[in-house]
């Protein structure tokens, strides 16, 4: 299907950057948001956003002229969505309102339209069921910011359609993304689902007293070189960030438990850089750098929560979730980490991180059992890099 026109729905922090992106690749974009002041703040972004691009040379100032006039606002969702290919959603965080909003547009737009969503954790199939084409609804999860993040997770609902999953990929690739499928309806899909776990048991670790904050933290930049560790990494993205998921994935992931000292600082409005604490404090609501001592560093390894991650990324793997080079690529992108989760187990070894694991489960729960696929790995001795097979060849 030849895609022309798109509708972004929304002109927040989301919307705005998908609103840019599709703009600038030469699409006509109709953007939606409830107010006025919404859209004039939206489109102020974008300016600013495009004049970088122009700055730094990677678009010329008549192609960004070109962009700006492709994009018109609205306030009526029937004026945004009567006369387009393909719909994108980026509204708030709250299933009832995108079903709400979904039965909506399935009204106005073509038949032949496909309705997307960019929901981090909400289930596709339940949106999907808001209207009388399911089979054209899918997921089309960007990445903050998306003018920058070249990852975009494209995940099936039960009903969508093949066409559908094609059509959305190739549109991903025309933004200039990197896309990749996750072909089951899972909370979190494939990058998050990976991740918010292994921050997660490492909050469980400093709740239980097991670690320090800054012990954790110490680690993760002497040892790890993330520069602002874990904690601090956190605070500047905002703990209700990764909190939101981690609540869906308590709700609809059995076994999946949210660590209490996020919920506590999300409860108090504790949620980082943003509003001037967090696990530190920012008295400016701007970030400081962390100067944590070396010795502080001694007592956490900080591939504790690879091993988390590692394990979900085998289990995502086993149940044909994504292939193993996606899976890879949903953590290098996604996250701008060097290395994907499956490779980092053929390097670290495959045996190693099993009996990890096993640690991690005896204290934490079944939870963090070792996936039958690292288990039968260990068996038929595809260890990683060691043993030149592992979850790739060497
Ligand atoms: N923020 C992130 O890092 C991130 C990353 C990936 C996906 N997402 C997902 O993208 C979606 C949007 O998130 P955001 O961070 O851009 O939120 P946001 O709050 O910045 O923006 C949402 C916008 O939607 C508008 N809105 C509310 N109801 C609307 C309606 N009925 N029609 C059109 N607009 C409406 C709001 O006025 C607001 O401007 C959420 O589903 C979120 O989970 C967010």
């Amino acid at each position: 299907m030849a895609i022309k026109k798109i509708a972004v729905l929304g002109a927040g922090l989301m919307g705005h950057g998908i609103t840019q992106v599709a703009a600038t690749v030469g699409f006509e974009v109709n953007m939606r948001d409830i107010e006025e002041s919404f859209l004039s703040s939206g489109m102020e972004k974008i300016k600013w956003s495009i004049g970088k691009f122009v700055e730094k040379g990677r678009i010329s100032e008549e192609d960004s002229k070109k962009a700006l006039g492709r994009i018109k606002t609205t306030t009526s969702l029937k004026e945004a969505t009567k006369d387009v290919d393909f719909v994108i959603e980026a509204i708030p965080e709250n299933l009832k309102l995108k079903q709400q909003v979904f039965k909506e547009i399935d009204g106005y737009a073509p038949s032949h339209a496909i309705l997307a969503t960019n929901t981090s954790a909400l289930p596709i199939t339940e949106i999907a069921a808001a209207t009388n084409r399911p089979e054209k609804v899918v997921g089309m999860h960007f990445f903050s910011p998306p003018q920058m993040m070249r990852l975009c997770e494209v995940t099936r609902g039960n009903k969508t359609s093949d066409e559908t999953l094609n059509t959305t990929v190739e549109l991903g690739k025309k933004f200039g993304k990197e896309t990749i499928v996750c072909n089951k309806d899972i909370v979190g899909f494939v990058a998050n689902r990976i991740m918010v776990p292994a921050g997660n048991i490492i909050c469980w670790m400093v709740y239980k007293g097991e670690y320090t904050v800054e012990e954790v933290d110490a680690a993760s930049i002497h040892k790890a070189a993330m520069p602002m560790g874990t904690f601090g990494l956190m605070d500047f993205v905002g703990i209700d960030v990764g909190g939101s998921v981690s609540k869906f994935m308590e709700e609809r992931w059995p076994g999946y438990e949210m660590c209490p000292l996020i919920k506590e600082k999300i409860e108090k409005g504790e949620l980082g850089v943003k509003t001037g604490k967090g696990f530190y404090t920012y008295p400016e609501k701007k970030w400081i750098p962390l100067d944590l001592p070396l010795e502080k560093a001694e007592k956490f390894d900080p591939l504790t929560g690879a091993y988390v991650a590692i394990n979900t990324a085998a289990d995502l793997l086993r149940e044909d979730v994504a292939t193993k080079e996606n899976i890879d690529k949903a953590i290098k992108l996604g996250f701008n980490i060097p290395i994907g989760m499956l490779e980092l187990a053929d390097s670290i070894g495959i045996d190693v991180v099993v009996s990890k694991l096993k640690e991690i489960e005896k204290k934490y729960g079944p939870f963090y059992k070792p996936s039958p696929l690292l288990e039968e790995m260990v068996k038929k001795g595809e260890l990683g890099t060691k043993t030149k097979k592992g979850f790739y060849e060497y």
